[in-house]
């Protein structure tokens, strides 16, 4: 007789509730049900024009093999120029690797500074693949409980609190803008935080794929005010380009070397075609501002509307496509609400519980990331939903 399968402990990690809901939501429209998508943080446009040309011309000439473990030159190159633009900071190509989008930047950078057992710290609610990936590297994720008083971020006196409590502390991991929340750091906030790091020998690693979406101020980043800093970025959002999987890590330069040979062993290197098409990416900002005007005017709506709908209790949001709403007044559970929500107005939102495994079961995520049609069509059919409640 055969004996048990085994599966390791390492996969035993909780589901991204998002991609659940998202199966959920393609197989109602498969059926032929017009679906509005709020689940996913995931743009309706295509990749800019240019990418989508150099692509195909990639194609048809390019003979696609691997390229260098770090990421073709010529689109280091063009990230380091990215710097110097946006942020008027220097960083030497040499310093950036491209990635497999920045899922694999996270499993790079959690190989090459932590050893099992590790502590990082991550703000609740935040993005879940964090601890769940921390957690099949075992790697302890040590949550910080945030909340609308720090515009959901942690301050250096939530961390001193965490390390007193669990001993001293490997990592912060955070993003800004967040998700789920779409708040920001404003530069002073996070000169503190990273300064802190630096200070305590508290390796500081800034998510920033949300930057370049932002609808006030530009987001700073962390490598202004930390050296060791690692900032993990992608082609994903702003630059929508989710299904390419393509993103960048500006890391020190000791972990260079270390991160590059994980990435050949782990990866090999980025899609090549992918690689070869994101070089025009940096070229094509009126498009791509064009796509973030679109989204403003999209929060503008639903910050009017989603209250009017019942949702009254939304933190307004700097950046990213997301909205998170209190909706204790509606109920106790909301992953079975937003199943609820699905089944019976076909509008796709994500639970809490996806971003804050304590308190998620009172919030739920708005994405705004489709078109305004679309905004204006959830909008048109949660609202008698919810008052008929
Ligand atoms: C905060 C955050 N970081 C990282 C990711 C993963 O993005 P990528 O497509 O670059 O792997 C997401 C995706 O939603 C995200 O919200």
């Amino acid at each position: 007789m055969r004996s048990q399968p085994r599966i390791a402990t390492r996969s035993d990690i909780p589901p991204f509730i998002v991609m659940d809901m998202m199966r959920a939501a393609n197989e109602k429209a498969a059926l032929g049900e017009h679906i509005i998508h709020m689940e996913g943080g995931q743009p309706s446009t295509k990749a800019p024009a240019k990418v989508i040309a150099a692509a195909h011309s990639a194609l048809d000439h390019d003979r696609l093999g691997y390229t260098d473990a770090k990421g073709l030159p010529e689109l280091r190159e063009r990230i380091s120029r990215h710097y110097q633009d946006r942020y008027n900071l220097t960083i030497s190509p040499h310093r950036i690797m491209v990635t497999t989008g920045s899922s694999a930047g996270f499993v790079l950078a959690f190989l090459s500074l932590f050893d099992k057992g590790a502590h990082v710290a991550l703000p609740v609610p935040g993005y879940p693949c964090y601890p769940h990936i921390l957690r099949a590297l075992d790697i302890n994720p040590v949550f910080i409980e945030t909340s609308g008083q720090s515009r959901w971020f942690p301050t250096v006196s939530h961390l001193q609190d965490v390390s007193a409590k669990h001993g001293a502390l490997e990592g912060l991991l955070l993003a800004s803008p967040a998700n789920p929340t779409g708040t920001m750091l404003d530069a002073p906030s996070l000169q503190k935080l990273a300064t802190h790091c630096a200070s305590n020998n508290i390796s500081f690693i800034s998510d920033e794929i949300y930057h370049g979406l932002t609808y006030g101020a530009p987001a700073p980043t962390a490598l202004a005010y930390n050296k060791d800093a690692i900032a993990i970025n992608s082609f994903s959002k702003y630059f929508s380009m989710t299904g390419w999987r393509i993103g960048w890590m500006v890391v020190p330069d000791y972990l260079v070397r270390p991160i590059e040979r994980l990435q050949q062993n782990l990866y090999i290197n980025a899609p090549t075609l992918s690689q070869l098409a994101a070089i025009e990416a940096f070229d094509c900002i009126d498009e791509l501002e064009n796509y973030k005007n679109a989204y403003e005017i999209n929060r503008d709506f639903l910050l009017n509307e989603l209250p009017a709908a019942g949702f009254t209790k939304i933190l307004p949001a700097d950046g990213a496509f997301y909205l998170y709403a209190d909706i204790s007044h509606l109920t106790d559970d909301s992953q079975s609400f937003a199943r609820l929500i699905l089944e019976q107005t076909g509008v796709a939102v994500t639970p809490g519980q996806d971003f804050d495994a304590a308190r998620g079961h009172h919030f739920l995520r708005f994405s705004y990331a489709r078109s305004l049609k679309d905004m204006q069509e959830a909008i048109k059919r949660l609202k008698p939903w919810i008052n008929s409640r």
